[in-house]
């Protein structure tokens, strides 16, 4: 698998990752047995970078985590966590010193490890951003020898841009896919001049991409696909990227429609991610080991050429500009 340089981290990571809420219970049941698989199915199609957070189910996935290290013992598996969210309430007086060095004890703990690769403030409201105090907090965290790098992970394009203010920001964690344009405008080449790495997440959706919904798919009622559907839960955005759904099937299906043979609408929504300049690597969720596999394999696909780009670029703007482009 390729690799490229995580921003500022100093780590090499592939450009394909995998994402772990999945495991987490948000997404329905998934088993321990069939996470610890994606995990070792990703390791083995050559994916070398794991995104999670001390949220997902309060802790488990983290807790599998550091199982998986235990069972692989690679020393080139980088593991990004994110901290902030088991706030209650979240509100910007929760991201004091105290708690965020509470927060990543327990994840050291979780984790089992004695350092963290990466930690992300975890979707903060938008004024701890721009929080100075904030910012030394976790400098001191990387001072300590707790954590080697930190980052973000924001909901919208100018939290980005303000984050970005910031030198100990190392990466930027955010939306990015055929159905979320809006950071390839200033972010991606804001952050790329800066050194900063760009880390996409959602990349498929919440599964739309895949092109296997109907408008009669039904998800569990644990699954945030029913019960965030209309951000009833968490910001709207986190949940089939803040497409409507039937909107989403809809133009799913034309997304389809234009995927080479041979290839799958997931891997080719992967693919379209890894063409934009400034990405670092993409981080698809799978709640099955097949899912892992099929997605690490889609950094070996060619690029899109510049008629397949601009099909999806008039894809977006006639099917799903109006709903989400003026509002992350
Ligand atoms: N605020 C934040 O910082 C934040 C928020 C959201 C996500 N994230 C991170 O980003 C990662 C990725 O986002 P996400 O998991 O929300 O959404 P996603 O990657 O867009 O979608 C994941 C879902 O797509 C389906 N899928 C995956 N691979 C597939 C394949 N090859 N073929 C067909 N279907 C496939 C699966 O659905 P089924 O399970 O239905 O099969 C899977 O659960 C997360 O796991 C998490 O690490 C961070």
């Amino acid at each position: 698998m390729e690799t490229a340089k995580l921003g500022k981290t100093g780590f090499d990571v592939s450009v394909v990752g995998q994402g772990c809420w999945q495991f987490g219970g948000n997404w329905g049941e998934v088993s321990n047995d069939e996470s610890l698989g994606v995990l070792h199915a990703a390791a083995d199609g050559g994916v070398t970078f794991y995104d999670t957070a001390d949220v997902y189910g309060n802790g488990h996935s983290e807790e599998l985590i550091g199982q998986f290290l235990r069972e692989r013992r690679d020393d080139s598996l980088v593991v990004a966590t994110k901290l902030g969210r088991r706030a209650k309430p979240l509100v910007a007086e929760a991201f004091t010193r105290e708690n965020l060095r509470a927060w990543t004890e327990r994840s050291l703990r979780l984790l089992g490890v004695d350092v963290i690769d990466l930690t992300q403030l975890h979707c903060p409201p938008t004024v701890v951003f721009s929080d100075a105090a904030v910012y030394d907090a976790m400098d001191e965290l990387v001072d300590d020898g707790w954590i080697r790098n930190y980052g973000v992970s924001v909901e919208t394009v100018e939290e980005a841009l303000t984050a970005l203010e910031h030198p100990g920001v190392a990466t930027i964690q955010l939306i990015c896919n055929v159905f979320r344009r809006k950071p390839l405008e200033q972010v991606l080449p804001a952050a790329k001049a800066a050194g900063v790495g760009i880390i996409a997440r959602v990349p498929l959706a919440s599964g739309l991409l895949s092109g296997r919904f109907t408008a009669d798919t039904t998800f569990v009622a644990t699954d945030h696909r029913t019960y965030n559907r209309n951000g009833e839960s968490f910001d709207q955005g986190e949940t089939f990227s803040g497409v409507p759904y039937e909107v989403g099937v809809e133009a799913a299906q034309e997304f389809a429609a234009l995927v080479p043979e041979g290839v799958t609408p997931a891997q080719y929504a992967l693919r379209w991610i890894l063409d934009q300049d400034g990405i670092s690597t993409v981080i698809p969720g799978a709640s099955r080991a097949t899912q892992a596999a099929a997605n690490a394999a889609a950094a070996d696909l060619p690029p899109l050429t510049a008629e397949q780009s601009t099909a999806l670029a008039e894809l977006y703007d006639r099917r799903i500009r109006e709903y989400v482009h003026g509002r992350w």
